[in-house]
């Protein structure tokens, strides 16, 4: 029995000291941790307050520079979970550097968010299920919805307005 025990305490050590190794140094999935050229900002997205208070709880973590790490996303194999999605997530979209979306793209994003909040396919589930607080009611689903629509009815109106750009000029002869 104790033989036993001895080698099972031997193997429970080794896979730990495998595991605090490989939480450091392995990254299957980038480095979503370290922000590049440590600017964390390229324009954000500009939020009424109360859509601000929303996806600050429910989608910030993955769409944006700001992540809150916990804990357990440093201790791998869950931070390599945390870090795919993150990172997937930033890739797609990211609130952090809205200014660098053109116009168009910014449009398509609201769109995608409005449908993404309201067939309940955003925030993600293995999302929810840890962070019990970033679960949308049906009346915050319906607030982002509506208040993203409109910013996007917003943005197209405005780009209506905007006199044709030089190229468009060159093109139509007028
Ligand atoms: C756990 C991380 C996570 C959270 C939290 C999260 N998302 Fe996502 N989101 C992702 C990932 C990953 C993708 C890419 C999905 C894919 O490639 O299939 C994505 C994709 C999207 C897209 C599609 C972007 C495009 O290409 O047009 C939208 C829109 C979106 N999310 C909105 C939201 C909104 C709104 C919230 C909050 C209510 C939210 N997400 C919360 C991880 C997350």
């Amino acid at each position: 029995m104790r033989f036993f025990l001895r080698h099972c305490w031997t193997f429970i050590s080794g896979v730990s000291v495998l595991l605090a190794v490989c939480s450091v140094t392995v990254h299957p999935y980038g480095r979503p941790k370290e922000i590049p050229n440590g600017n964390d900002s390229q324009g954000d997205l500009k939020l009424p307050p109360e859509i601000n208070v929303l996806l600050k709880h429910s989608c910030m973590d993955c769409h944006s520079s700001r992540t809150a790490w916990p804990w357990y996303s440093y201790v791998a194999p869950v931070s390599w979970l945390l870090e795919r999605d993150v990172q997937h997530g930033r890739d797609r979209m990211n609130f952090s550097e809205w200014g660098r979306y053109t116009p168009k793209e910014q449009q398509r994003f609201l769109a995608n968010i409005a449908s993404a909040v309201k067939n309940g396919e955003m925030p993600l589930p293995q999302y929810t299920f840890i962070h019990r607080q970033a679960k949308l009611s049906d009346a915050d689903r319906n607030i982002i919805y509506r208040w993203a629509r409109l910013e996007r009815r917003g943005l197209r109106a405005s780009q209506l307005l905007l006199p044709p750009s030089p190229a468009e000029h060159v093109l139509t002869g007028r």
